[in-house]
C-alpha cells in the first residue's frame, strides 16, 4: 500500500469540507456531493483501487475509507442543516413584523358628521309625517331661481355667487349647480296634489369660501302645503324639529323678519340655548316664511285654495351647533382624526 493513499483520504475529506463551504444553497450542496460520494466520485475512485491490495493492507484501507466516507456524510450533513437554517434566518428577516407599531386593524366605520345629521333630520319629520323626497343637483335657472320667484337682477343668480354649466338643457336653457334645496318645492308639487308634506336634503353650491362657507354645503328643505297651513304649523314644526335634533327643550326661537323672494312673510329662524358653550347668543339657523302666492302659482297650485311654509336650513350649521365646531371647513378637509371625534 503506498504511503499517498493513506494520504488521500484526509485530504479527500478535507476538499469535501472547503467545497461544502463553499456550496452558499442546498442545491449547489447537492451538486458538489456527488464530486465526492457519487458513483464516480473520489471515494468510489479510490474503492476501485482497493482490489489491488492484499488482504490485510485491503481491510485496513477498507476501513479507512468507510471512516472518510461517514467523515464525508457528517459534514454533508451538517453543511445541509447550516444552510437550511440560514435559509430560516433570512425568511424570518425579510418577513420581520414589528409588533411594536399599533396595529392597522379594520375600525368600524362611521358616518360623517353632516351624513349624520342629515339621517336625524330625515328621521325627526319622517316621525311627524313629512314625506322624504330627492332634488336635482344640476338645476335650470327656471327652477333654481325664476319659478322661486327671484327677480331677473337678484344679485344671487349673478356669476360670482352660482356656478354656472357651460351647457344648456334640452330645452335651450340655462343650467347651473342649484344654489339651495328650494328647487325641490316646485318639482314636488308639481308632481304632487295637497295637502303635503316633504322635506328634502343635499348638496348645494355657491362661490363662497371662508370659516363659515364652502362652495358645497348641504342644506335641508322642508314644506307643508294645505288649505290652512300658517305661520303657527311653522312655529310648532320647526321649534320641534330643534328640541328633538339638539335633544334639549331649553331652548329659546326667534322669528325675525327678513326677506326671500319665494315667501311673504319671510323670516330668519334663530335660537338660543339656555346652556352649554353658546349659552345665550342669539344663532341664526333657517331661512322660512309663507310660500308666496306666485311660487304657488308656479307651482300649479290656486293661491286662493292652496297656502302653506318653507323652510330652508344648512345641515353644517346644525351640526356645528350641536358638536361646538367652529370651522365648517373642518367638516370637508377628510381628517380622520377630527371625523374620529364623532365615531
Ligand atoms: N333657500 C334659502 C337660502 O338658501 C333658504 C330658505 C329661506 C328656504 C326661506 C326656504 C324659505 O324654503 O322659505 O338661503
Amino acid at each position: 500500500m503506498p504511503k499517498s493513499a493513506q494520504m488521500d483520504f484526509e485530504h479527500i475529506v478535507a476538499n469535501a469540507r472547503d467545497a461544502f463551504a463553499q456550496a452558499e444553497d442546498i442545491v449547489s450542496l447537492e451538486n458538489v456531493k456527488a464530486r465526492f460520494l457519487g458513483k464516480s466520485g473520489q471515494l468510489s475512485t479510490l474503492l476501485k483501487t482497493l482490489s489491488a491490495l492484499d488482504v490485510a493492507a485491503r481491510k485496513r484501507e477498507g476501513a479507512r475509507m468507510n471512516a472518510a466516507k461517514q467523515q464525508i456524510e457528517e459534514l454533508l450533513r451538517a453543511r445541509r442543516e447550516e444552510l437550511k437554517h440560514a435559509l430560516m434566518q433570512r425568511r424570518l428577516a425579510a418577513e420581520a413584523i414589528d409588533i411594536t407599531l399599533p396595529g392597522r386593524g379594520i375600525g368600524p366605520g362611521t358616518l360623517h358628521p353632516v351624513m349624520n345629521s342629515w339621517e336625524r333630520v330625515e328621521n325627526i319629520f319622517r316621525s311627524i309625517g313629512f314625506d322624504v323626497t330627492d332634488g336635482l343637483e344640476i338645476e335650470t335657472e327656471w327652477y333654481n331661481f325664476t319659478a322661486l320667484n327671484s327677480p331677473e337682477n337678484h344679485p344671487a343668480r349673478s356669476m360670482q355667487d352660482t356656478f354656472y354649466i357651460d351647457a344648456c338643457s334640452e330645452q335651450g336653457e340655462r343650467l347651473l349647480l342649484r344654489t339651495h334645496t328650494s328647487p325641490m318645492q316646485i318639482r314636488y308639487v308639481r308632481t304632487h296634489r295637497p295637502p303635503l308634506r316633504v322635506i328634502t336634503a343635499g348638496r348645494t353650491y355657491r362661490v363662497d369660501s371662508d370659516a363659515t362657507h364652502a362652495p358645497m354645503f348641504h342644506q335641508v328643505e322642508g314644506l307643508w302645503i294645505d288649505e290652512r297651513i300658517s305661520f303657527a304649523e311653522l312655529k310648532g314644526v320647526y321649534i320641534h324639529f330643534l328640541h328633538q335634533f339638539f335633544e334639549c327643550n331649553d331652548i329659546q326661537v326667534r322669528f325675525r323678519p327678513s326677506y326671500f323672494p319665494f315667501t311673504e312673510p319671510s323670516a330668519e329662524i334663530d335660537m338660543k340655548f339656555e346652556r352649554g358653550r353658546y349659552a345665550g347668543r342669539w344663532l341664526e339657523v333657517s331661512g322660512a316664511g309663507q310660500v308666496h302666492p306666485n311660487v304657488l302659482c308656479n307651482m300649479g297650485l290656486d293661491p286662493e285654495r292652496y297656502m302653506g311654509f318653507a323652510f330652508g336650513s344648512g345641515l353644517e350649521r346644525l351640526t356645528m351647533l350641536r358638536y361646538g365646531v367652529e370651522d365648517l371647513r373642518l367638516f370637508f378637509e377628510g381628517d380622520i382624526r377630527f371625523l374620529q371625534q364623532f365615531a
